[in-house]
């Protein structure tokens, strides 16, 4: 597959995370006490803020990734994905005071799955690192984050989008109780069902996608001019300036969910960043995210341009 590219390419900074991931398959949750046996063990490249880099480059735009690694080997991995995919690292920091962000992905039977996190050396990115990556965002086109670094990092690169009217997109994942540190900050905000409902503090375990639409609606009143919850299969629920507006998920057969949730968001921000409107981006973002979901890992299953406008031509004109 070769990479897109257009002379008119928007620009993405991505303020995020990296992971190693190690990623297992099992068939059940284990309880406390017992050993249970996996298969197919795979280390890979992952962590939100990479995987959603790697989908906004394969995507079309020119990207920047601002982000902490640790000082070892597994960084390395990181370096070179970036460079693989022609990433921008100019803001890409070392810390020696904790290692490289390492994330365990188990993965069940029917494509869904879990993740355990150690976010280390990303919870080092700080503010004032941001700051440095001020002129990258002011030159971009829309900043894309995620809260698998310090909230304070992640508003920083909110605050300086909108102070240079770049478009501030924050995927709350993962889940944070409480808005009032991210009012006024963010354009689009873009949970999935679950964190939009630990968002407004209702019990996740309650929530389920019909829910979506109410939740949106609640949560743009409470002072976020967009809001789009994604809601897996059943597709995504935009509430904006316009109203509500349910968009009908791209089917596709899930073998692996891990990953679709960032390809959404890149997808998005591409989308957006040149300058489709909102409900024709959430389709594109759906198909990106639903062809993420057809093969096993994260980075290895993020689609390329052409593969998603296809299953965007094939899934919405068919419904026409
Ligand atoms: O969204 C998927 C990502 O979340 C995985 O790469 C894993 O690292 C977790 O951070």
């Amino acid at each position: 597959m070769t990479r897109h590219t257009k002379k008119t390419a928007p620009t993405i900074t991505v303020v995020g995370s990296f992971t190693v991931d190690m990623m297992m398959r099992i068939p059940r949750l284990p309880v406390y006490g017992e050993t249970l046996l996996g298969s197919s063990f795979l280390q890979a490249p992952g962590g939100k803020g990479a995987n959603q880099a790697v989908a906004c480059a394969r995507l079309g735009a020119n990207v920047n990734y601002v982000g902490v690694l640790g000082m070892d080997s597994m960084a390395e991995a990181a370096l070179e994905l970036f460079r693989q995919e022609g990433i921008g690292t100019e803001c890409l920091f070392r810390t020696d005071e904790a290692a490289t962000g390492v994330g365990f992905v188990l993965q069940f039977p029917d494509g869904n799955n879990v993740c355990l996190t150690d976010m280390a050396a990303n919870q080092h990115l700080s503010a004032d690192m941001v700051d440095r990556a001020a002129s990258l965002i002011e030159e971009s086109d829309a900043v894309l984050t995620c809260l698998e670094i310090p909230t304070d990092a992640a508003l920083r690169s909110m605050e300086l989008a909108r102070k240079h009217g770049v478009c501030s997109i924050l995927n709350p994942a993962p889940a944070i109780a409480g808005i009032e540190k991210l009012k006024g900050h963010v354009d689009v905000l873009t949970p999935n069902h679950v964190e939009a409902a630990a968002l407004l503090n209702i019990d996740p375990d309650a929530a389920t996608s019909a829910d979506a639409v109410a939740i949106a609606r609640t949560l743009r009143e409470e002072g976020f001019p967009a809001v789009i919850i994604t809601c897996g299969e059943d597709g995504a629920v935009i509430a904006d300036g316009c109203g509500e507006m349910k968009v009908l998920g791209a089917k596709v057969q899930a073998v692996d969910t891990t990953g679709a949730g960032d390809t959404f968001n890149a997808a998005l921000a591409v989308a957006i960043a040149e300058g489709k409107p909102l409900a024709e981006a959430v389709m594109f973002a759906n198909c990106a995210g639903a062809l993420a979901c057809m093969k096993v890992g994260c980075v290895a299953a993020i689609p390329y341009r052409d593969e998603v406008e296809e299953r965007f031509r094939s899934t919405y004109s068919a419904m026409n």
